[in-house]
């Protein structure tokens, strides 16, 4: 029972994707990572993303504590995620992150996220952004 719900709405969700019953995307092993290589350096501390925005990426709590004006991740839905729609190339490029259109940060010019990068962080969104 629990196996066919789960490969129907795998099915749904990842058609082409799909081998089987796909897992879900870990917090902890997949997304956290990703965080740590290429936002946490500005994201903390005295970082210039911290400093401007009050958006800490150094752990799960803090990424969901969101900005000083609020959520940066809203479970369920990537597409009203600002976390999301930043590293996918949805704004102006200005606020892309990592910023990688302007050398105006000390920290330097970012790389863009890769689309396997961006996908991950997107179906992590999507599946619910739990601390799993
Ligand atoms: C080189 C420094 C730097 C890096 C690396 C960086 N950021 Fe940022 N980030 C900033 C700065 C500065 C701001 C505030 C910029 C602004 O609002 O124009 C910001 C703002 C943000 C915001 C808030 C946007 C908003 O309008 O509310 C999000 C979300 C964000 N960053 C996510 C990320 C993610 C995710 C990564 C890694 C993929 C990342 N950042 C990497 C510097 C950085």
């Amino acid at each position: 029972m629990l196996i066919k719900k789960c490969g129907v709405v795998s099915a749904l969700i990842l058609p082409v994707l799909l081998t089987g019953c796909e897992r879900a995307v870990s917090f902890d092993s997949q997304v956290m990572p990703i965080l740590q290589a290429s936002c946490v350096s500005c994201h903390s501390g005295s970082g210039e993303g911290t400093q401007q925005t009050e958006l800490k990426l150094t752990n799960y709590a803090q990424l969901m504590q969101g900005t000083r004006l609020g959520a940066v991740v809203v479970p369920g839905s990537a597409a009203s995620s600002t976390l999301y729609l930043v590293i996918d190339h949805k704004v102006d490029t200005k606020i892309q992150m990592p910023p990688h259109h302007d050398d105006k940060y000390p920290q330097g010019q970012g790389e863009p996220l890769s689309s396997d990068q961006i996908t991950t962080i997107k179906q992590w969104i999507d599946e619910g952004a739990k601390n799993n």
